[in-house]
C-alpha cells in the first residue's frame, strides 16, 4: 500500500477553515503554503457542518489559490461528539487491549459503543499501582467523522487522518518546543466556538476537555450592543473598524468576556489540579483567535498565577519571508495552531 507522507493540514473551524502545507526536510520544517478561508457564521454549529457545501467550495477554492499538489489530508473534530478519558487499567499489551476495547470502553464512554469510532493509547505504568497501566480512550460519533470525511473527499482531497482537535495541538507543540523545560503545560486553543484544553505531563495528555464557549457569543454580544450586523461586529472585534464606537463600551464588554472566558477556563483548570496530588501546571500556552481578546491572556495569568504564553506554531518550522509577509504571520500564527499540528502528522501514523 503506498502511503502519501506529506499530509496537508485543513483544520475545519466554526469561522474559518485553515489549510496549512509544510515540508519535512533533512533540516527540519518548512511552511510551502497556508491559507485561510473565511466561512458564514450558520455553516458549522456546534461543530456539526450544517452547510457542505460551503465547506466543500472553501476547501477547493483554498487548493486553488495556494496551488496545493498534496492530495492526503489530515482533519481533526472536537466538541460534544469526541470523548477522551483517561482510565486505569491491568496491564496488558496493545494486542490484548485492542481485543477488549469494545468491552473496557463501554464503562468510559457515554455513547453507544456501536455509534463510535474508538482507539486508544497507553499512556504508561500508573503512578500508584505497579500492576496498573494508565490509558487514554478516544470516542468520536461516526456520524461527526463521516461528515467530516465526506466534505474532504467532497473537496477532492483524500481524508487520510481525522485526528481530534487537542491532539493536533499536542503535536504542534511537541515540533516547535522539543527543549521546553516544563513537565506539566496546558494547551488551551480558544476558537470561535469551542476552547479545546489539552493538558501535557512529560509530553503525553494526561487531561483533555471541550469547553462549548467561543468567540461567536462576544461577537453576538457586539451585535446586540451596537445593533450592527455579525460583519461590522467581528470588525469592531479585531479593531479593523471601530468608527463611530464608544470604546469605554468596547472596552467594557472585552474586560467582561476576559473574565468569563478566564473563569471557564480557570474552572477546567483547578478540575484538573484537584485531580493531581503534588503537581502544578507551569505554564499555559494559548492559542486561537480568541486568544487575542484583549487582557485575557493577562487576567488568566494574574489568576492562576501561572505564566501565560501564546504559543507560535512556526516556532520550529522556516518559511520564506519573500512569500510570506512577516507581519501578517505574526497576526495569524496562533490562529494556526490545529492546522500546523495536522500538518505535521504522518499517513502511516500508528492512528
Ligand atoms: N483581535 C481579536 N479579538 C478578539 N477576538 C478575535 C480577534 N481576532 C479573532 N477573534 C475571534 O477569534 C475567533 C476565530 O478564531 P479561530 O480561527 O481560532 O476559530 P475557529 O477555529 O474558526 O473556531 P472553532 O475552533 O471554535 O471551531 C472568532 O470568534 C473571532 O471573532
Ligand atoms: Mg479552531
Amino acid at each position: 500500500m503506498f502511503f502519501e507522507k506529506n499530509l496537508l493540514g485543513l483544520d475545519i473551524g466554526s469561522q474559518s477553515i485553515k489549510m496549512v502545507d509544510i515540508e519535512k526536510t533533512r533540516n527540519g520544517y518548512q511552511l510551502k503554503s497556508l491559507g485561510v478561508g473565511l466561512i458564514p457564521a450558520e455553516c458549522i454549529v456546534d461543530k456539526d457542518i450544517m452547510d457542505s457545501e460551503t465547506v466543500v467550495d472553501t476547501v477547493k477554492n483554498l487548493r486553488e489559490n495556494l496551488k496545493v499538489k498534496a492530495r492526503g489530508s489530515a482533519t481533526a473534530i472536537s466538541g460534544h461528539s469526541v470523548i477522551v478519558k483517561k482510565a486505569e487499567l491491568p496491564i496488558m499489551n496493545e494486542g490484548e487491549l485492542r481485543q477488549s476495547l469494545p468491552i473496557e470502553a463501554e464503562q468510559y464512554i457515554p455513547f453507544d459503543i456501536n455509534d463510535v469510532y474508538l482507539d486508544t493509547f497507553i499512556l504508561g505504568e500508573s503512578i500508584e499501582r505497579t500492576d496498573m497501566m494508565d490509558v487514554l480512550f478516544v470516542a468520536a460519533k461516526r456520524e461527526l467523522v463521516d461528515e467530516y470525511a465526506s466534505a474532504v473527499r467532497n473537496a477532492g482531497l483524500k481524508p487520510m487522518l481525522i485526528d481530534i482537535d487537542v491532539f493536533s495541538l499536542e503535536t504542534m507543540y511537541e515540533a516547535n518546543y522539543p527543549d521546553a523545560p516544563e513537565n506539566i503545560v496546558a494547551l488551551v486553543d480558544a476558537g470561535a466556538s469551542m476552547i479545546n484544553v489539552n493538558i501535557l505531563k512529560d509530553g503525553m495528555s494526561i487531561f483533555a476537555r471541550d469547553i462549548s464557549m467561543g468567540g461567536r457569543q462576544l461577537t453576538e454580544r457586539i451585535q446586540r450592543e451596537f445593533n450592527v450586523s455579525f460583519e461590522r461586529a467581528e470588525n469592531i472585534k479585531t479593531g479593523a473598524n471601530i468608527e463611530g464606537i464608544d470604546l469605554e463600551k468596547i472596552n467594557y464588554i472585552f474586560k467582561m468576556a476576559a473574565e468569563t472566558y478566564v473563569q471557564e477556563i480557570r474552572r477546567t483548570l483547578d478540575f484538573f489540579l484537584s485531580t493531581m496530588v503534588n503537581e502544578n501546571i507551569e505554564k499555559i500556552y494559548m492559542s486561537g483567535g480568541s486568544s487575542r481578546i484583549p487582557g485575557l491572556t493577562k487576567l488568566l495569568e494574574k489568576q492562576m498565577e501561572i505564566p501565560v504564553e501564546i504559543i507560535n506554531p512556526f516556532n520550529n518550522i522556516r518559511w520564506d519571508d519573500r512569500v510570506f509577509d512577516p507581519e501578517y504571520m505574526a497576526y495569524i500564527a496562533p490562529q494556526m495552531a490545529v492546522a500546523v499540528g495536522l500538518a505535521l502528522r504522518r499517513a502511516d501514523y500508528k492512528w
